[in-house]
């Protein structure tokens, strides 16, 4: 099911963040880790790594709200992509998204809309649902 108001915002809020994007991806890893010390062995490559996982997780967020059809395979191939690194578990990607929306807000500061917060949140929920049930 697609979101139209939701997209709408989550490109604008994109647009805000502009060349505040540079480096987000560096900055995200570093602070996942610091924060999930128990995985720093599983980030055996994390400057080849980093970009696209940064990427590929904005994607599956806008995927998800414009009802793209690739969206459920794309978590299926993510979530059995993660297993080889080490035994992730919900919270995981649920602080992951956490991270990556608040990043993006603070990055974008004053120009950040005030609901693009919680239109990143209704997504991450919405596909947290599908990875939860591919972990379960
Ligand atoms: C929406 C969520 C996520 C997406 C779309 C995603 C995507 C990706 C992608 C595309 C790669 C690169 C694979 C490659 O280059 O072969 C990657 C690597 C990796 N991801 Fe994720 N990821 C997500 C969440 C997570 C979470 C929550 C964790 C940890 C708990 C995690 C841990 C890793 C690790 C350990 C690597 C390998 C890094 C390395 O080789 O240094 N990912 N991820």
């Amino acid at each position: 099911m697609s979101n139209a108001k939701d997209t709408a915002l989550l490109e604008q809020s994109l647009l805000a963040l502009g060349d505040a994007y540079d480096g987000i991806a560096a900055e995200l890893f570093q602070n996942f880790i610091v924060a999930h010390p128990q995985y720093t062995k599983a980030f055996a490559n994390p400057e080849a790594a980093q970009e696209r996982m940064t990427r590929e997780t904005l994607e599956a967020m806008l995927g998800y709200a414009s009802g793209e059809w690739w969206v459920a395979s794309t978590v299926t191939n993510f979530v059995d992509l993660h297993r080889d690194y080490d035994r992730f578990k919900p919270d995981d990607y649920r602080d992951w998204f956490t991270l990556v929306i608040e990043t993006m807000a603070i990055r974008a500061g004053d120009a950040w809309p005030a609901d693009a917060n919680l239109a990143w949140q209704r997504q991450a929920d919405g596909l947290m649902q599908m990875v939860t049930a591919e972990l379960s």
